[in-house]
């Protein structure tokens, strides 16, 4: 059985290829590679001994992707990865992101529209939800206006979804991801931030190893137990072993509608400060940061409600904070080694 992931060489995509290869299904990948680099697919190869098939190819480009799926016209699904991801960026050039975002959608969903491929796994984010009115945040909770184009994007593609397989006759299962972090135990694959890291965890291990000077946590006056702000960090391989039980759901009939929606987070909040001390606690050395003003749109804290995941997925988060920041700097090191 065959699996195509768009954004297959990205962060989650790399991760979440390893364990559908691991669970037994071929791969296709496609990537324009506009954030990854190829040499991720030779990595997955070293891991699972087996080389998915990768082209590079910009799925905004409609014949590009008509093509794509003319050479592979028999699929079991679809994982769409394949998406600008950076909140501030979006702020700024908001119409690359709904053309990206959307027209690559748009033009996936035409191609399994075509070839009769039903079923479609999409890579949604727990940013819909807004600064929830109530913790933890279930999947029945209300969708927020949203405060950035990359939120707005994930939104309107869950609405795209949403109505495509009801007008033709598609599967669909849409993953709210909470904040994913650390990276494959091989230190083979993971987070490769270009430039200087927006997100919290790259930028501790990139000012442990030196390559920062310090970090700046963004706001010390929230109502939290330490003042700083709390998010539900998730371990990457979980977050890719949860496709995996997805596109199984599917293929296997055990959808109880044809458009589902789960979060995928571990339950568990964490402070800012909470997560440099349990890198602190496994790095064996002290981080260099200070606390310094809020950063504009973040939200003071939001964790999931994973009940629903985890009685109908039958999938929960094995991995805590500390194994999340042990792998994180086994990574850090890895790249710092490769140079
Ligand atoms: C954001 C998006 C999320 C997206 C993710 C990955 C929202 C609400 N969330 O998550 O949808 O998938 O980025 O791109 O838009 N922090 C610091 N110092 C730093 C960096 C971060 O203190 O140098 C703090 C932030 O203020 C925040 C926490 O660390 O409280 C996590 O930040 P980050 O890793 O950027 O993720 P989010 O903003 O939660």
């Amino acid at each position: 059985m065959k699996i195509l992931v768009t954004g297959g060489t990205g962060y989650i995509g790399s991760h979440t290829v390893v364990e559908l290869q691991n669970r037994g299904y071929d791969v296709v990948i496609a990537d324009n590679l506009s954030n990854s680099y190829e040499y991720v697919v030779d990595r997955i190869e070293q891991i699972t001994g087996k080389r998915p098939d990768f082209h590079r190819i910009d799925l905004t480009h409609k014949e590009q992707t008509a093509d794509l799926f003319k050479q592979h016209s028999v699929l079991s699904g679809v994982i769409h990865f394949a998406a600008f991801k950076a909140v501030g960026e979006s702020m700024e050039n908001p119409l690359d992101y709904y053309r990206n975002n959307l027209d690559s959608l748009i033009n996936v969903l035409e191609g399994m529209k075509n070839n009769s491929i039903r079923n479609i796994v999409f890579s949604s984010s727990c940013t819909v939800y807004g600064q929830p009115d109530e913790l933890p945040v279930k999947e029945t909770s209300p969708i927020k206006e949203a405060w950035s184009p990359y939120g707005n994007t994930k939104q309107m593609s869950e609405d795209i979804i949403r109505f495509a397989v009801n007008a033709h006759g598609l599967k669909s299962i849409a993953l709210r991801y909470f904040n994913p972090i650390g990276a494959h135990d091989s230190a083979l694959i993971g987070e490769l931030p270009l430039g200087v890291p927006n997100n919290l965890v790259p930028f501790i291990t990139q000012t442990a190893i030196g390559k920062r000077k310090s970090l700046k946590v963004f706001g010390s006056d929230y109502n939290t137990h330490d003042g700083t702000a709390i998010r539900d960090y998730i371990h990457v391989v979980d977050l890719a072993q949860a496709h995996v039980v997805a596109i199984d759901r599917m293929i296997d009939n055990r959808s109880k509608l044809d458009f589902e929606i789960f979060n995928l987070g571990t339950g568990n909040g964490f402070s800012v400060l909470d997560v440099v001390k349990s890198f602190e606690k496994v790095a064996g050395q002290k981080l260099n940061y200070e606390l310094t003003d809020r950063r504009p749109g973040d939200i003071e804290k939001v964790w999931a409600d994973t009940s629903f995941a985890n009685a109908e997925l039958g999938w929960s988060a094995k991995r805590n904070i500390d194994d999340m920041m042990r792998s994180a700097w086994k990574w850090e090191l890895a790249l710092s080694d490769n140079k």
